[in-house]
């Protein structure tokens, strides 16, 4: 069963408590937490402080998802935060492997997030230092977007990777997840399932993200 993380983008900030109750009470594993700077992507949303409101609403993880420049900056502002993921795009660091040691010093699981050009062989240095791996499956700074089909060639990919240097590694997929393309994700050899609009814009959430769950 993958672990279902939704992605508090697409929730009602004007009543964050409500939608934080809601996946509490429901069968969400962690809540994806997405910061963006305005200078990686091309859109601006939230920072540690919002975090933090977020980490006194919830004991499930908090699973912080940097799209920003330099993160090297701010990983310890996000641990105090209350982050217990800290994921930062490959794309952004010049110097990954210092930033991934930072954030293991400061006490997180250390994620590396991929675009969706940037090719699987970039992770063969660092992914025997890493807890996750998340593959944007769309290109990042906005919600509800269409899902990239070439993602599944890459989570396949990554998954042999890992295996064949007997590693445990979250493989999260960021980007267009829906009913309908969960299985095919899950099958690919992803267990962490990233949904904003699938949950947050449908009928009954809780009932959405148990279904994201059975696949
Ligand atoms: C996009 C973010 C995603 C986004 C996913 O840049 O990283 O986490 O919220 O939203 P959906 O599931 O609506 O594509
Ligand atoms: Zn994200």
């Amino acid at each position: 069963m993958p672990l279902i993380a939704p992605s508090l983008l697409s929730a009602n900030f004007l009543n964050l408590q409500a939608d934080c109750q809601l996946l509490n009470e429901s069968q969400a594993d962690w809540f994806h937490l997405d910061v963006m700077d305005g200078r990686f992507v091309p859109n601006i949303s939230f920072g540690p402080m919002i975090i933090e409101f977020v980490r006194k609403a919830t004991n499930k993880v908090c699973d912080v998802h940097l799209m920003i420049e330099e993160p090297e900056r701010y990983a310890e502002q996000f641990k105090h935060a209350g982050a217990d993921n800290l994921t930062v795009h490959i794309e952004a660091c010049k110097h990954l492997h210092r930033n991934i040691q930072q954030i293991k010093a400061l006490g997180m699981k250390a994620g590396v997030a991929l675009n969706p050009h940037t090719p699987i062989s970039s992770l063969v240095d660092i992914v025997q230092d890493i807890d996750l791996v998340l593959l944007m499956s769309v290109n990042p700074g906005f919600g509800g977007q269409q899902f990239i089909p070439q993602t599944l060639e890459k989570i396949k990919a990554l998954r042999q990777m890992a295996n064949e240097r007997n590693k445990p590694l979250h493989i999260e997929i960021d980007g267009g997840v829906t009913l309908d393309n969960a299985q095919s994700i899950v099958d690919a050899g992803a267990d962490v399932l990233v949904a904003g609009n699938t949950v947050f814009r449908s009928v009954n959430p809780t009932e959405t993200i148990a279904k994201l769950k059975s696949f």
